[in-house]
C-alpha cells in the first residue's frame, strides 16, 4: 500500500481513492488475469437488478469525439446469480468490492439490497438511480426530490452496509438533489453518471444505437463532470465520489481538487483495463512531484 494514497470513505478503508465504476468492469473477477484485484482501491460491480436483464438490442457502443456512447439496457445476471457464481470469488478479495443496484420501483432496489445482506464480501453499496420509475410514469428516480427521497430512505432503512447514491447529470441543478439523498440517509454520493445524448448516421439516417439515446461518457464529459462534483461537494457534508473521463492520475487529481474524497474511472478502461490501477500510480507520482504529503490533501481545495 502506498500510504500516501490510503484514505477512508464514510468508514470504509481504501488502498487508494481510485475505484473502477460500474459497468465498465464487469463484475470484476473476469478482470482477474489483467488487473491483480488486490491492488485496486476498489471496483463497482456492473448494477444489478432483482431479476436478469438481457439488454438493449446492437449496436450497443458508439465511439464519439473523445467520448462513448453507450445504451446496454442494464444488462445483468440478476443479484440471485450474483451472490451464488459471482460474489464467493469477490468475498475472498482483499480489496473494497462495492455492489451497483438498480429497480424500476423502490420495491425492486429494497429487495435487491436485502439480498445482498445476507451475504458476506461486500463493503458498502452503490445505487443507480438513473432509472425510470415505471409507477410514475417513467420519470428518473435521479431527477424528481420525491422520487428519489422515497428510494433512498426505502433502501436505507434496510441496508447493512453503507450507502453511495449515484446522481446524474442529467438534471438543471444538482444542488437540491444531493442535499435530498444526504437527507434521506446516504453516507455518500457518487457523480456523474452518463449524459444522455444521440448520435446519428448521416447516410441511414438513423441512430447510431440501436436503441435510439444512449449514455456518453469518457474524455468529453470531464468538465461537465468536474462543474457537478464542486457543485455536489459545496452542497452536502457527506462524502463525494467523482468519476467522469477521468483517464489520468492528473484528471484524478482535478477531481479531488474540485471535491471528491475519492474517483472512480469507467470508460478509461476500454482502451486499458488496467487503467484505475495506473492512475493510482500516476496520482502519487503527481502528489510527489508537487509536495503534497497525502491525497486526501487535495480535498476541496479548488482555488477561485
Ligand atoms: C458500457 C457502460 C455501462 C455502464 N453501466 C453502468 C451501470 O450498470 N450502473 C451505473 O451506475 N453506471 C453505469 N455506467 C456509468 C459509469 O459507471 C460512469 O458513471 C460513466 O461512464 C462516467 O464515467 P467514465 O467517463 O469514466 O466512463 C456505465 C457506463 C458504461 C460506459
Amino acid at each position: 500500500m502506498t500510504p500516501q494514497l490510503a484514505t477512508t470513505v464514510c468508514g470504509i478503508l481504501l488502498k487508494n481513492p481510485v475505484l473502477a465504476a460500474s459497468g465498465t468492469f464487469a463484475y470484476g473477477v473476469e478482470f482477474e488475469k489483467l488487473v491483480d484485484l488486490n491492488a485496486l482501491g476498489g471496483f463497482v460491480v456492473k448494477g444489478l437488478s432483482r431479476d436478469p436483464i438481457e439488454g438493449n438490442p446492437p449496436p450497443r457502443v458508439f465511439e464519439s469525439e473523445a467520448g462513448m456512447i453507450n445504451s446496454i439496457g442494464l444488462q445483468n445476471i440478476g443479484v440471485r446469480a450474483f451472490v451464488a457464481e459471482k460474489l464467493p470469488a469477490l468475498a475472498r478479495l482483499r480489496t473494497a468490492v462495492f455492489a451497483n443496484v438498480f429497480g424500476y420501483c423502490t420495491d425492486d432496489y429494497v429487495e435487491v439490497i436485502r439480498v445482498l445482506n445476507d451475504h458476506p464480501g461486500l463493503a458498502g453499496y452503490e445505487l443507480n438511480v438513473s432509472c425510470p420509475n415505471t409507477a410514475h410514469g417513467g420519470i428518473y428516480f435521479s431527477n424528481d426530490a420525491m422520487l428519489l427521497a422515497e428510494v433512498v430512505t426505502a433502501v436505507k432503512r434496510v441496508a447493512t452496509r453503507p450507502l453511495i447514491v449515484k446522481l446524474s447529470p442529467n438534471v438543471a441543478a444538482i444542488e437540491p438533489l444531493a442535499r435530498v439523498a444526504e437527507e434521506s440517509g446516504a453516507d455518500a454520493i457518487s457523480l456523474v453518471n452518463t449524459v444522455i445524448s444521440l448520435a446519428i448516421d448521416a447516410r441511414t439516417r438513423r441512430p447510431r444505437i440501436g436503441a435510439g439515446f444512449g449514455g456518453l461518457s469518457g474524455p468529453a464529459i470531464k468538465p461537465i463532470a468536474l462543474r457537478f462534483v464542486y457543485q455536489a461537494a459545496h452542497a452536502v457534508r457527506i462524502p463525494v465520489i467523482g468519476l467522469g473521463g477521468i483517464a489520468t492520475g492528473e484528471d484524478a487529481a482535478e477531481f479531488m481538487i474540485a471535491g471528491a474524497s475519492a474517483v472512480e474511472v469507467g470508460t478509461a478502461t476500454f482502451w486499458d483495463p488496467r487503467s484505475p490501477l495506473r492512475i493510482a500510480e500516476e496520482l502519487a507520482e503527481f502528489l510527489g512531484r508537487e509536495g503534497i504529503a497525502k491525497a486526501a490533501d487535495l480535498v476541496g481545495t479548488l482555488k477561485l
